[in-house]
């Protein structure tokens, strides 16, 4: 066992040595001024050196999740390539906005899936996977806590619900539990629900039977967020056997509530259950897609409530902004769908009235997955209207 975990060190120094030389390399895709920090790469997370939460997560990523996918899924997830998102990419930046949308979880759940694509995928990764979320995970609760502490509570990572009571006298009817997560931990404003029954097998009662997790906005201007993974706790513990809402991913960007996990199996948690047991929700990613600025003030929040005066073709292209989170996986030199290649800001502002049409335009919307938040495509009407400003 000692010897195996030597090799894997052995084969992790290897990796990361291959990824700084292609970060050397890459130049074009990597032409983000505010990332230019991120070559090093780094399994803890940092911000010593100045850097904002998200250079600070994306040099992580850097030198976990980004050299194992592009080696291993390379072949298929990139750019032109037959599979789903492009987090094989070469650059770091088009790979980890492709792998943001996705999730850990999932990411790491087909890895491991010998039936996705043996030989790539399979028990053959599992020290590495393993390994990668060891510092993945560390520095996801440390990238949550320089986001509260940088004051944008409201674009949070990990976000945990107070403890509810279960509904009195619950019985194998579903009824549904509400959550207002303004009281999370960190707050967000956002609305939750699952439905609850007792899981009744032959007449004996199991434990708790949950389907449905939804979530909504509060209001109609606190933009758009991410999601990605559901965890159950019943009475502060985890409830670790209920999987179910592992690969959850959505976007929440209205104020109807959408299910998270429409069409999947329900979740069962085998106990016995107490009027007083209390049922928490968490989040392993919710986190808003409409901070623009990498270089928050202190006491700037995230919402959309105030239409912004000046917008830059740098916020937007860098990470969290608009270009990178919903248009660089298509859009950039690696990958210049329609021609357009947005990483540079020169093809951007030439193109910058036609952006702006085809991302309000409801028929023929980019990106092409569906018309973006009214905050969002706000913020790129400002900067076309200043003139496109770099
Ligand atoms: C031989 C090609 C190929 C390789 C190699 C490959 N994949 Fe895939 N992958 C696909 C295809 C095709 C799809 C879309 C259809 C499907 O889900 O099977 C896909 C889909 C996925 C999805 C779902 C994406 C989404 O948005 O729902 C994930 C996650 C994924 N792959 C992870 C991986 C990981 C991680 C690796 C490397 C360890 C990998 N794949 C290697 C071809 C590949
Ligand atoms: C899933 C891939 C995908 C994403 C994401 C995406 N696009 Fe596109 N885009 C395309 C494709 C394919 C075309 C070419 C076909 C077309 O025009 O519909 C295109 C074309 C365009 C064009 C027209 C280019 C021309 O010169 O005719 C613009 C402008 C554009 N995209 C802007 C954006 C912006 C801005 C975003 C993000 C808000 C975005 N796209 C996100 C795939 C994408």
């Amino acid at each position: 066992m000692g010897s195996s975990k030597v090799v894997q060190k052995i084969l992790w120094a290897v990796g990361a040595v291959i990824t700084v030389v292609a970060f050397n390399n890459c130049g074009e895709g990597f032409t983000m001024a505010n990332l230019s920090s991120v070559s090093g790469g780094s399994v803890e997370f940092s911000t010593a050196g100045g850097e904002s939460c998200e250079e600070a997560i994306v040099k992580v990523y850097a030198s976990t999740f980004h050299p194992f996918l592009n080696q291993t899924c390379g072949g298929c997830h990139v750019a032109g390539g037959i599979g789903l998102g492009v987090f094989g990419s070469p650059d770091v930046v088009p790979s980890y906005a492709a792998f943001a949308n996705v999730g850990a979880s999932k990411i790491s759940s087909q890895a491991v899936n010998e039936s996705h694509k043996p030989p790539y995928t399979g028990p053959q990764n599992q020290a590495r996977i393993t390994e990668i979320n060891s510092y993945w995970g560390a520095a996801q609760d440390k990238y949550a806590q320089c986001l509260v502490d940088s004051g944008q509570a409201q674009v949070s990572a990990k976000v945990k619900s107070t403890a509810v009571k279960v509904p009195a006298n619950l019985a194998t009817t579903f009824v549904t539990m509400t959550w207002d997560l303004a009281g999370a931990t960190p707050a967000a404003p956002l609305t939750a629900t699952i439905d609850i029954r007792r899981a009744v097998l032959n007449g004996v009662t199991q434990g708790y039977e949950f389907r449905n997790p939804t979530l909504r906005l509060k209001n109609v201007s606190s933009g758009s967020y991410q999601v990605n993974t559901v965890n159950i706790y019943i009475n502060m513990a985890k409830a670790e056997e209920a999987t179910t809402y592992q690969n959850v991913s959505a976007v929440i960007s209205t104020t109807t509530a959408t299910n998270l996990s429409a069409g999947t199996a329900n979740a069962i948690v085998v106990m016995t259950p107490s009027a007083n047991d209390v049922i928490a929700l968490e989040y392993e990613t919710l986190k808003s897609t409409t901070a623009t600025s990498p270089t928050p003030t202190p006491t700037a929040t995230a919402t959309a409530t105030a239409t912004p005066t000046n917008v830059t073709y740098s916020q937007l292209i860098a990470v969290g902004g608009v270009f990178a989170n919903s248009c660089v996986s298509c859009h950039s030199s690696s990958n210049a769908r329609g021609g357009l290649d947005l990483t540079k800001y020169a093809n951007a502002k030439v193109a910058a009235t036609n952006i702006q049409a085809r991302m309000n335009n409801q028929n023929n919307p980019m990106p092409t997955s569906g018309i973006l938040s009214e905050a969002q495509r706000t913020l790129v009407d400002v900067w076309v209207a200043n003139g496109a400003p770099q």
